[in-house]
C-alpha cells in the first residue's frame, strides 16, 4: 500500500533533500500522533472503566447491607461517612463518593457530610432497579467537579419498604490526570516533532552527501583536471554504483583526451620536418638568380614532400572516417581469394622490380565492406613488399573456418624485434623513422588496418623476428557474428 502511494507522489524538481526531511519527518509526526492518540483513548477507557466499577462496587455494599437489614443504622452510617471530615479530602485520592439514603417517601434518612452543597436530590435521574444500574449511570459537572450519579430503587427484606440509595462518585481526579497527561503528552509531541525533523533533515543531508561531491567533483573537472575522480569507497551500494559509472566514464574521456592530444602533438611534428625542408630549399633557391635547370630540380624535389604531405593529410582524414563511421557499413559477401589475387595483379611490377614472387593458397567468403578490406589488405601487402629482401617470396594463406576466417600474409624480410610489436598500432610509429620516412610511410598503415579490423570486430596478430621476416594474421569473424553491422 506504502509504495503504492509513493508511486502516485509526481516527481518534482524540488530539492530531494527537502522532500526527504518532509517525508520522513511528516510520517514520523503522523505515527506519534497515532500512537499518542490511541494511548490517550485507552487511558481515558480504563479511568472511565475503573470509575464505574468503583461505582458498582459501591452501590453493591450498600444493596448488601440493606438487605440484610435495612434498620442497621450503625453500618449504613460507617459505610455513607466513609470521611467524617470531606473539608479535608485527601489530594492523592482517585475517587471520592457522596451517598445519601432516602425513605420509601423520599424523605432523607442519611447523608455523606457536604453531600447537600454539591449534589442536591434533583440532580439524579429516575431511580433504577440494581440490576439496571450498568446503564443509567449519568454524568455532570457541578462547580468545575465531574460526578458519576446513580440513583438506586433498593428492594429490601422487610416486604413493602423500599429504600432509595444515591450515589455520586467525584471523577475530578480523574479527569485531572487526563488532562495533565495530555498536556505531557502534546510537550512531548512537539519535542518528538522537532526532533524528527531535525533528524530527518541531516539523516537527508548525510544520505544525500555523495551528490554533493560528485557535482562538487564535476565542477572542479577542467581539460587540465582530468585525473580527478570520486572516492567511492565509502559510499552507499546505490551512489558506489552511479560513481563508479562516473569514474569509468572519466577514465574513457581522459584516455580519449589523451590520446587526442598525443595525436595532435604526433601530427605536428610529422608536418614539421617537411615543412621545414621545403621551406629551407625555397629560402635558398631565392637567395640569388638561378638557372631555368636549378629551380626545376628544386621543384622537382619539393614536388615529393608535397607528395607526402598529400599521403599524410588523406590517411589522416581516412582514418578519422573510419573511426567515426556516420553510416552502416555496406557489407557484402566477399570472395577473399579474388580480392587477393586482384591486389597482387596490381601490385606485379612493383614485386617484380625487387625480384619478389607471391603464392596464394587456401579460399572462402565474409561478410566485409569490400573497399575497406581491400584498403586493410593492401597496407599489409605494400608493408610486406617494402621491408622484404629482395629475391624472397610472400606467402598469403587463407583459412577458412566453421567460426571464423584467417589471412595469413608471410614475408620474408628485415623483421622487427620484439618490442615494436605492441607499438604498431599507434599513430605515426615507425620502427626505422629514417627508412620508412625515405620509403614514403606515414606510420599510420597498421593504424588504418587496426581500425578496419575493429570495425568488423576482427582482430590483427603480427609475430617478426629480425632478419627472418614477418608474419601478419588477419582474423575476420564469420556471417552470422556480424549480422549488426549491416544496414
Ligand atoms: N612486414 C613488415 N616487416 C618489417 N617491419 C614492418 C612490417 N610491417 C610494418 N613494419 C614496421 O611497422 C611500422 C609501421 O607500419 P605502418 O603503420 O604500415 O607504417 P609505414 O609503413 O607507413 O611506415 C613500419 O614503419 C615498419 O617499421
Ligand atoms: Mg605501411
Amino acid at each position: 500500500m506504502f509504495s503504492k502511494i509513493v508511486k502516485h507522489l509526481k516527481p518534482t524538481n524540488t530539492s530531494l533533500r527537502q522532500q526527504i526531511t518532509v517525508t520522513m519527518a511528516s510520517t514520523f509526526v503522523v505515527l506519534l500522533l497515532l500512537v499518542s492518540g490511541m494511548a490517550y483513548f485507552s487511558l481515558e477507557t480504563i479511568l472511565s472503566k475503573a470509575a464505574m466499577s468503583y461505582l458498582i462496587d459501591e452501590s453493591s455494599v450498600m444493596i448488601k447491607i440493606l438487605d440484610k437489614d435495612p434498620d442497621d443504622i450503625g453500618a449504613l452510617e460507617q459505610e455513607v461517612n466513609w470521611n467524617p471530615y470531606p473539608q479535608q479530602i485527601r489530594k492523592d485520592r482517585a475517587f471520592f463518593y457522596y451517598i445519601r439514603l432516602l425513605t420509601a417517601d423520599k424523605g432523607t434518612l442519611l447523608e455523606t457530610n457536604g453531600m447537600s452543597k454539591r449534589v442536591g436530590t434533583s440532580h439524579f435521574s429516575k431511580p433504577v432497579l440494581p440490576n439496571k444500574i450498568r446503564q443509567h449511570i449519568k454524568h455532570i459537572n457541578k462547580h468545575h467537579k465531574d460526578y458519576l450519579l446513580i440513583n438506586i430503587k433498593v428492594p429490601t427484606s422487610i416486604s413493602g419498604a423500599v429504600r432509595y440509595v444515591q450515589i455520586a462518585l467525584d471523577t475530578s481526579f480523574q479527569y485531572e490526570v487526563i488532562e495533565q497527561y495530555w498536556w505531557v503528552l502534546l510537550g512531548l509531541l512537539l519535542m518528538s516533532g522537532l526532533m524528527a525533523i531535525i533528524i530527518s533533515y541531516f539523516t537527508a543531508k548525510r544520505c544525500m552527501q555523495p551528490i554533493t561531491e560528485m557535482s562538487r567533483m564535476t565542477h572542479r573537472i577542467t581539460s587540465e583536471k582530468l585525473d580527478q575522480r570520486l572516492s567511492i569507497k565509502n559510499y552507499p551500494h546505490e551512489f558506489a554504483v552511479l560513481g563508479e559509472s562516473v569514474n569509468a566514464m572519466l577514465n574513457r574521456i581522459e584516455d580519449s583526451f589523451n590520446r587526442l592530444q598525443q595525436f595532435s602533438s604526433d601530427l605536428a611534428h610529422e608536418l614539421r620536418t617537411p615543412l621545414g625542408n621545403l621551406l629551407g630549399e625555397a629560402e635558398i633557391v631565392l637567395r640569388q638568380a638561378r638557372g631555368n635547370d636549378e629551380y626545376r630540380q628544386v621543384i622537382e624535389s619539393s614536388l615529393e614532400e608535397y607528395q607526402r604531405l598529400q599521403k599524410l593529410t588523406e590517411s589522416i582524414l581516412y582514418l578519422a572516417k573510419i573511426e567515426n563511421p556516420k553510416r552502416f557499413l555496406a557489407m557484402e559477401m566477399i570472395d577473399v581469394r579474388e580480392i587477393i589475387q586482384h591486389l597482387l595483379n596490381f601490385y606485379e611490377m612493383l614485386a617484380e622490380e625487387k625480384h619478389i614472387s607471391f603464392t596464394l593458397s587456401g579460399e572462402g567468403t565474409i561478410q566485409a565492406e569490400k573497399i575497406l578490406f581491400q584498403q586493410a589488405l593492401s597496407n599489409i601487402i605494400s608493408n610486406a613488399l617494402k621491408y622484404s629482401y629482395e629475391n624472397s617470396e610472400i606467402d598469403i594463406r587463407i583459412c577458412s573456418e566453421a567460426e571464423q576466417l584467417t589471412i595469413e600474409i608471410k614475408d620474408n624480410g628485415i623483421g622487427m624485434s620484439p618490442e615494436h610489436l605492441p607499438m604498431l598500432f599507434q599513430r605515426f610509429y615507425r620502427v626505422d623513422k629514417d627508412r620508412s620516412a625515405k620509403s614514403g610511410g606515414t606510420g599510420l598503415g597498421l593504424a588504418i588496418v587496426k581500425s578496419i579490423m575493429t570495425l568488423h570486430q576482427g582482430d590483427i596478430k603480427i609475430e617478426s623476428h629480425p632478419g627472418i621476416g614477418t608474419t601478419v594474421k588477419l582474423v575476420f569473424k564469420k556471417e552470422e557474428a556480424l549480422t549488426s553491422l549491416s544496414s
